[in-house]
């Protein structure tokens, strides 16, 4: 499985890079926000444009920088400045284009489809971001989409608030205990009757948890060849990375806090302090030598 780093934070990204398992970086809006906002905390003045190439040459891999239009048209030009702008780096831009830009049911729901078929057909590499549904996945698939990215940790989220279940936002999902209660739920319902049964969904149409979510696109795309890559994103915990790479999943891309924490753990600590209390003066001569 390929790690990506979900972060704008320079710091983060070459520290990440320096450990020898990082294979590429996404951004977003959002994070660059963030970036934007720790660089002024810190009063250092900060031109975007350089920043974003010491982002693209810190790592040998694909970096994710999206477009803030919301008509294809404008996502196209926006994609078409950032890949001429950035891609001369280090040859590794991929742009990120909302799977659907609207912000209602209202408004034009395929301008994102439209977007990512037009730079792809132009040998723009696209990664199709804010993927919620498999059916989502699939449009993005057919329209020739290089990556897509199904948000695992929001679909969580939706799951929980619906539930009413307080957590905090790294919490882990346990998607088991939900099913469980889920089908004790439908068993009780359906001694009501079917009409009970039909209205009980504690998921989000069918989907459970976010790792669910991951689960089907793989079983899409592997149905039908397709060979989008699939990026695991709005990851949590390190519990989430560990699920997604059980399912084979190509690509995680992780927070720099989630990296650190999957590499912890009490025993392996303590261990590590016997070991190096064991080490008697004969060993020690070795070294020495
Ligand atoms: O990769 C997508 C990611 O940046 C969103 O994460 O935690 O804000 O849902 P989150």
């Amino acid at each position: 499985m390929k790690i990506f780093i979900d972060t704008a934070d320079l710091d983060e990204i070459k520290e990440a890079a320096s450990w020898g398992i990082l294979d590429g970086v996404t951004t977003n809006p959002s994070l660059i926000k963030k970036a934007v906002e720790k660089m002024k905390a810190k009063g250092k003045e900060i031109s975007m444009e350089g920043y974003i190439r010491q982002i693209c040459k810190a790592v040998n891999g694909p970096v994710s920088l999206e477009v803030k239009g919301r008509s294809s048209e404008e996502m196209i030009k926006e994609a078409k400045i950032l890949y001429e702008k950035f891609n001369e780096v280090n040859n590794n831009v991929v742009i990120k284009i909302p799977v659907n830009t609207a912000f209602s049911l209202e408004e034009p729901q395929f301008e994102g489809i439209k977007a990512i078929k037009e730079l792809e057909s132009n040998g723009i590499p696209t990664n199709a971001t804010l993927v919620m549904t498999p059916e989502q996945a699939l449009l993005a698939a057919k329209a020739g989409a290089s990556y897509v990215s199904p948000f695992l940790g929001r679909v969580d989220d939706f799951i929980r608030k619906n539930l009413g279940i307080k957590h905090g936002k790294m919490d882990y999902w346990d998607y088991e205990a939900i099913e469980l209660i889920e089908q004790e739920e439908r068993k009780r319902s359906i001694e009501k009757g079917y009409e009970g049964a039909a209205g009980i969904n504690y998921g989000d149409n069918g989907i459970y948890s976010g790792v669910e979510l991951v689960y089907d696109i793989i079983e899409t795309y592997e149905a039908y060849g397709y060979e989008t890559k699939i990026i695991a994103a709005s990851i949590r915990n390190a519990r989430q990375v560990r699920e997604v790479a059980m399912l084979g999943v190509d690509i995680a891309t992780i927070p720099f806090a989630v990296i650190k924490e999957m590499i912890g753990h009490y025993k392996t600590m303590e261990g590590m302090k016997k070991f190096s209390e064991d080490v008697v003066e004969e060993y020690e001569k070795i070294f020495k030598s």
